[in-house]
Parts: C-alpha cells; structure tokens; sequence
C-alpha cells in the first residue's frame, strides 16, 4: 500500500481488520519491520488520538517519528501556483511537502476542509498536492472529506465486539451512523469515511448499515452507496445493535449550521429503542449537546475501546506500507 486515504485504497478489508486485531495480539511481531525508516506526521489541524496512535503504532514497528505541527511551526504555505508570493504565504507547497518527503519514508498529513467552498474542500485540493510533491508512501490523518484511520478502527471495533455482543441467530450487526447535534458547524470528512466504510462491509456480508439524519443534513450520495438512510432517528436506530454518533454540517447549504428539530441527542431513553446497542463516537464529543453523560459514563459505551483500537488500525496501515516500501 503506498496510499492510505480511503476504503478505496485497501484490496481487501477483512484482511486489514484481521491484520490489526492480529497486531493488537502481538503489538511487537514486527517491531525489526520499520528499523531505519522515519515516519513523518504533519498537523495542519489539532490532535489528540491521531497523532498519539500513530506515533506509538510507528514505534512498535521499530520506526522513528518525527511530528510537525505546521499550522503553528511551519512556515506559512501557499498552494496555489502561478501566484506571486507578495502576501503572507512564506513557502509553496511544492518546495515543503518535497523537502519532508527527503527526510522521511512515510508522511502522514491532517488537513481539514475549510467549510468555505465545498468544491475545492472536495476536490482534496491539498491533500492531493501534498501527496503529488512529497514523493514518498502517505497515510491521510483526516483529510477534507475522510478520515480512514479511523473508519478502520470503528470497523474493527465492531468486528472485534460482535461475537461478544450478538444476540442469538442474529447473522450480522446492524449498525446505525446518527447525526447528533452540536454548536459549530462541523467537516463531513468523519461520517463520510465511516458510511463509505461500512457500506463496504455491507457489501462483504459483515453488517446492515444505515444512516439517520435530519433533513438537510445529508451526505453526498458518492459516499452512501447502499446505505438505508432515514429522517426519523426513532425509526432508524430500532433494533440496532450499533448507534454510532457524529455531527456533521450541511453539504448541500455547504458548511452551514442549520436549524434542526428536538430528540437528536442519543441518551438511555433512546437506548431503549434498540437491541441494547453499544454507542460509539470517534471523539472529542461534547458531553450531553451531542451524546449524553449517562451513556458516555455507562456500560453501553464504546468509545474508550474504539479510541484504543487506533492505535491498532493504524499500526496495520503503516505495516502494509512498510512491507511495500522495503
Ligand atoms: N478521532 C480523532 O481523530 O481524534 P483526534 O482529532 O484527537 O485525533
């Protein structure tokens, strides 16, 4: 694998989740497979698990990290050509992403949409720059319009969970992605990958997916091909077995906070609603605006373990790459 940045990277999902549960067995298999090679991890957006699961899955591989906080550290970028560099861009992206791209044998890059112009936010305008000049393996750590590491790790964690979870006969999960509500407008790069993952996994026989959101919030249609999409949350998350909760802002009114209706928060009243199912959310979540306390803090929550599980997704990803790359 020389790039990571969507399901449509990856040959064969199965094997990758089976790769990182395999990893998180034996953290240290493979800890020769990256000796002398140096992972790079640029932040053009802040981080806590990301940045975190990816370096330690770098160093139980044997490999050296370096991390770049560029929004702050680095010289301020310009990206586009053909422009005279007379305003407050110090540095193109031509000369900074080849420049990390000598130093380094992997790059991973966190670079947010803007919210401001959905064509170029879609269009992956930096990431792909980033990839095109750099010259070397990418791992996206959220683009514009994905977040694949963690999309794996959610698809592992509900892998890993449901033989302990299933009820009965029941053949597969049936695993609910639920708009919630929160204060800011926020990127789609989250629901996007995880409805684009999981309707892989629909695809492959591992889950029913669905996907509950208001009216007006819904996604672009490239990423929920066979996803059961619904406006009634209520109706959406009967007998589900997995509610997993992101916020999200509007695509089609691009960026926008729009209004939306009461009874979009899940808490343990809306719990009862569904097969006892285990709730999920990628985090930081804003306790009790977009997911209550009592489920947060009580046994149905997932969230802690699916934050653990990055590190092992992530530990997958860059063994591919490295096992390409030697
Ligand atoms: N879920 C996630 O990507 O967390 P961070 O933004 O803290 O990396």
């Amino acid at each position: 694998m020389k790039l990571f940045s969507s399901v449509n990277d990856v040959t064969d999902i199965k094997q990758l989740v089976a790769s990182a549960l395999a990893l998180k067995a034996n953290p240290y298999a493979h800890s020769d497979l990256g000796k002398n090679k140096t992972l790079g991890l640029v932040f053009m957006n802040p981080s806590l698990r990301t940045r975190l699961s990816t370096q330690k899955a770098a160093l139980n591989l044997g490999m050296n990290v370096m991390v770049m906080n560029m929004d702050k550290e680095g010289w301020a970028l310009e990206t586009q050509d053909g422009v005279i560099m007379n305003g407050t861009t110090v540095e193109h992206i031509r000369e900074a992403a080849a420049v990390m791209g000598e130093y380094c044998d992997v790059l991973g890059l966190r670079s947010f949409p803007k919210l401001q112009n959905r064509e170029e936010d879609y269009n992956e305008e930096f990431f792909n720059k980033f990839v095109k000049f750099c010259g070397v393996p990418v791992v996206s750590l959220e683009s514009a319009t994905r977040h694949p590491l963690q999309s794996l790790a959610d698809l592992v964690t509900i892998h890993e969970t449901w033989e302990t979870y299933r009820i009965d006969a029941k053949a597969k999960p049936k695993v609910v992605l639920a708009w919630a509500p929160h204060i800011k407008p926020l990127p789609q790069a989250v629901p996007n990958s995880f409805a684009e993952w999981m309707s892989r996994a629909q695809a492959e026989g591992m889950l029913d997916f669905t996907i509950a959101q208001p009216e007006g919030f819904e996604l672009n249609e490239n990423f929920t091909s066979g996803a059961k999409i619904s406006h009634d949350l209520d109706e959406a998350i009967a007998d589900a077995d997995y509610v997993y909760v992101k916020n999200w802002s509007s695509y089609k009114e691009y960026g926008k906070l729009l209004d939306f209706p009461e009874g979009w928060m899940m808490d343990n009243e809306k719990l009862k609603l569904t097969s006892n199912a285990k709730v999920m959310h990628c985090l930081p979540v804003r306790r009790d605006l977009e997911l209550a306390s009592e489920i947060l803090d009580g046994p149905n929550s997932l969230v802690i373990h699916e934050a653990g599980n990055r590190l092992w997704s992530a530990q997958a990803v860059l063994k591919a790459m490295l096992e390409e790359i030697k």
